[in-house]
């Protein structure tokens, strides 16, 4: 259970999210909302890239907020960002790798953690293929490999199906279902994609203007009316 109390986050005279309380308990949560409604806020709220004004995330008895964002790392969280980070010259593997011992996953445990993620991801046969020479889609694999190698307890996901074609959609679809029951680990979602959302996530949470607007089963939240005034142009 993640409970999201009160959050506040500022820019300046700009309040991104407004005593935002959210209550988390699905395996896979979405999270959609017009541009600017403070999505990839609240994802940057939750590992440490917010200027937060107010308000607690309990985990497990815990305010993820009073650990710094490198603990939180190691605690369990990790995250995929909006725009990929693959560094040119480094290969699959070694994104992987340099996670995991940014993690202090002990030495010998990493090769089979990557061995297990990069099948997991279809990756396999590209574990030496350098960032440069990866397409878009192997792109967003290894931004996902990432963050599941390391067995995090919490998976936040900003815009994975961003600029993906249908077939690479099935995929995803696929890992990001699989993904409880593969590591156990939690699944926040941001997308624009409102067939992602309701094909994978369980419950989804709405924003507008930073405050909660909707949350409950991903079906009855897509068919609110506040919801389609806000997010669906109606
Ligand atoms: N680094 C930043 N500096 C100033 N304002 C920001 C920054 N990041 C986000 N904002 C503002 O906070 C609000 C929420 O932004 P964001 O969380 O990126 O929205 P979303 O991901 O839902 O499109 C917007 O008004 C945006 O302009
Ligand atoms: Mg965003």
């Amino acid at each position: 259970m993640i409970q999201i109390e009160n959050l506040s986050v500022q820019y300046g005279g700009v309040v991104a999210l407004d005593a935002l309380n959210l209550s988390i308990t699905h395996d896979v949560v979405g999270l959609i909302g017009p541009n600017g409604a403070g999505k990839t806020t609240l994802t940057n709220a939750f590992s440490g890239f917010a200027p937060i004004t107010g308000g607690q995330i309990v985990i497990e008895g815990m305010n993820l907020l009073d650990l710094p964002p490198h603990k939180r790392a190691r605690w369990g969280l990790s995250r995929s960002f909006q725009k990929v980070q693959i560094v040119d010259d480094l290969s699959v593997q070694d994104h992987m790798l340099a996670v995991l011992e940014a993690k202090g996953t002990p030495r010998k445990d990493r090769a089979t953690a990557v061995d297990h993620v990069l099948a997991y991801v279809g990756l396999s046969a590209h574990r030496d293929t350098k960032g440069e020479d990866l397409n878009p889609y192997q792109k967003r694999m290894t931004e996902i490999a990432k963050c599941l190698v390391t067995h995090p307890k919490i998976v936040l996901l900003d815009e994975p199906g961003g600029g993906l074609s249908e077939a690479e959609m099935q995929d995803l679809r696929r890992i990001i279902t699989d993904t409880k029951g593969t590591f156990g680990a939690q699944i926040i979602m941001v997308d624009h994609d409102v067939d992602l959302i309701r094909d994978v996530c369980t419950s989804t949470a709405v924003l507008d203007f930073g405050k909660l607007i909707a949350f409950g089963p991903t079906h009855d939240v897509l068919q609110d009316e506040a919801v389609k005034t806000a997010y669906l142009g109606r």
